[in-house]
């Protein structure tokens, strides 16, 4: 299988980076390929400058990978209950009509949405300062809504799972430890040995 991870934190020994190393430690022991994409060492330019039809150069490759995917891994902080604008920028440039999804004719003339991806699963794994009982009862947990309705079950992914780490300030060692011990258990169960 080929599994694409991308990462979206800035500091290397953060959190998050961690959660991406386990992931693609454990895919790639499981004998699977992995387009790795840690876009603030990439420099991933996020901003949108036009809108035509036709794909910019320097996104080529990412949409390629995605289209060619198995399963997905999107890794990142809840910033203002959203992605960080990298990898909001992703998603606006690579997720292209054509690429992950497009419009078929549906009755009365209408338009119905189509995904395209071919990926079996996508993972989405957030980390927060906010605890579950806040994020739910307070701001609703628009990541949940973003990625899951909003982005794959729109591009043709309904094995969909996300966990979000949290209270992250709070966690200590040991907590992290165990995290990333259960989500390299998880991943080993999406992509299994070949
Ligand atoms: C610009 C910015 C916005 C943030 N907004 C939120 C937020 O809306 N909700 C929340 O729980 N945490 C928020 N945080 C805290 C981050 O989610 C937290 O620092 C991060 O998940 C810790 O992960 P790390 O240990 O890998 O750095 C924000 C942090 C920054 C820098």
């Amino acid at each position: 299988m080929n599994v694409l991870i991308i990462l979206g934190h800035p500091n290397s020994d953060s959190f998050n980076h961690a959660l991406a190393e386990t992931c693609r430690a454990q895919i790639t022991q499981n004998g699977h390929s992995v387009f790795f994409h840690d876009l603030y060492k990439e420099a991933f330019n996020p901003v949108q400058n036009s809108l035509n039809n036709s794909k910019d150069d320097d996104i080529e490759q990412y949409c390629s990978e995605l289209a060619y995917s198995d399963g997905i891994i999107i890794i990142h902080p809840n910033w203002w209950g959203q992605p960080p604008a990298i990898v909001k920028g992703w998603l606006d440039r690579v997720f292209l009509p054509d690429v992950a999804y497009t419009f078929i004719d549906g009755a009365n003339d209408n338009l119905i949405p189509k995904g395209l991806l071919k990926a079996h699963t996508a993972l989405v794994l957030n980390t927060s300062n906010t605890s579950e009982e806040i994020e739910e009862k307070i701001y609703k947990d628009p990541l949940e809504t973003i990625w899951k309705n909003r982005v794959f079950h729109f591009c043709g992914i309904s094995n969909f799972k996300r966990i979000n780490y949290s209270v992250m300030k709070d966690s200590n060692i040991e907590q992290r430890k165990v995290w990333l011990s259960e989500l390299r258990k998880l991943v080993g169960t999406y992509f299994p040995k070949e």
